[in-house]
């Protein structure tokens, strides 16, 4: 594997491997298996593999944990390599963002909703930087977890929107084996907390296998709601269902519905979800 940290190198390489196929899996590192499910199914579906490390200022509003992100380049290296990465991009700051267009793109009314309440901006962030990945890379494919429902119905549509010639591949979440979603951020979690956060999931099943049975939303969803109140020391931001990808409220004739919910630790604010299909 190569690692690089210049557009001119990553150019390069991709020059050099001109007519083949490329998958892309962005990340801001701290890989765990979730990363690695991505980076498997992208191993498997194209000739070049090209991943990025790249915590990503422009999502992350001021008071959140921008400076704190957990960061080992060198476990990710290692990691990368055994997935089959072909090259590793990790730009600086200033070779990504050298000046400021004053141009933005706003990720619109799908991003005023869930995670985007609480983070407003988060989402302009993360187009900004998947635009350029995009634009460099020129990716055949490019692989996104459910883990961030919002972020892939938001670059999904995106694409689709825009024209952007990739073909946006959905990846499952990746669970330890207790439920909890991996997740760079579960390493804030103190160990009360980490017991705790298995609750987090748990809620989500009971509100989707209530809402299954009962079809009645608003007490499938106090239900989960009050599974966390009882069971976590943490506090809720958001539980909600919402129709998938377009995250609406109407539930009537969709395909699928998104059960999502954040919910804020200590040091941690984690997010989960569970998407289910409407036969
Ligand atoms: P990051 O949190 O590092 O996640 C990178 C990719 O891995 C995302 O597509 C995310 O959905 C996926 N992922 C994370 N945990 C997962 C899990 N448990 N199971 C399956 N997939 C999982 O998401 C970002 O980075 C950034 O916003 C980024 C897209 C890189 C833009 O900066």
């Amino acid at each position: 594997m190569k690692t690089v940290q210049t557009i001119n190198e990553l150019q390069d390489f991709l020059y050099s491997n001109k007519g083949k196929t490329i998958g892309l899996v962005p990340t801001m590192g701290y890989l765990h298996e979730g990363h690695l499910a991505l980076l498997n199914k992208a191993r498997v579906e194209n000739d070049i593999v090209v991943s990025s490390i790249f915590v990503n200022p422009a999502q992350f509003g001021p008071n959140e944990d921008l400076d704190r992100y957990p960061r080992d380049i060198e476990h990710d290296t290692e990691l990368a390599t055994k997935a089959g990465v072909d090259v590793l991009f990790v730009p600086s700051v200033s070779e990504m963002y050298p000046f400021e267009s004053g141009i933005s793109i706003h990720a619109g009314e799908l991003s005023t909703k869930l995670c985007g309440e609480s983070r407003p901006g988060h989402f302009d962030g993360v187009l900004k930087v998947i635009t350029k990945l995009f634009h460099l890379v020129q990716p055949t494919k490019a692989y996104f977890g459910q883990k961030d429902a919002q972020q892939l119905a938001i670059i999904e549509t995106f694409v689709q929107g825009y024209n952007f010639p990739v073909q946006i591949v959905r990846v499952p979440t990746v669970r330890e084996a207790d439920g909890l979603a991996k997740s760079s951020r579960n390493v804030f979690l103190s160990e009360k907390e980490r017991v705790e956060a298995i609750h987090l999931y748990k809620a989500l099943t009971i509100a989707t296998e209530t809402w299954i049975e009962t079809k009645n939303i608003q007490d499938a969803l106090a239900k989960g709601k009050a599974h966390i109140e009882q069971n976590t020391s943490g506090r809720i931001d958001y539980m909600q269902a919402l129709s998938y990808p377009n995250l609406q409220t109407d539930l009537n004739n969709v395909e699928q519905v998104l059960f999502a919910s954040a919910v804020f630790f200590e040091n941690a604010r984690l997010i989960d979800n569970i998407i289910v299909e409407v036969k």
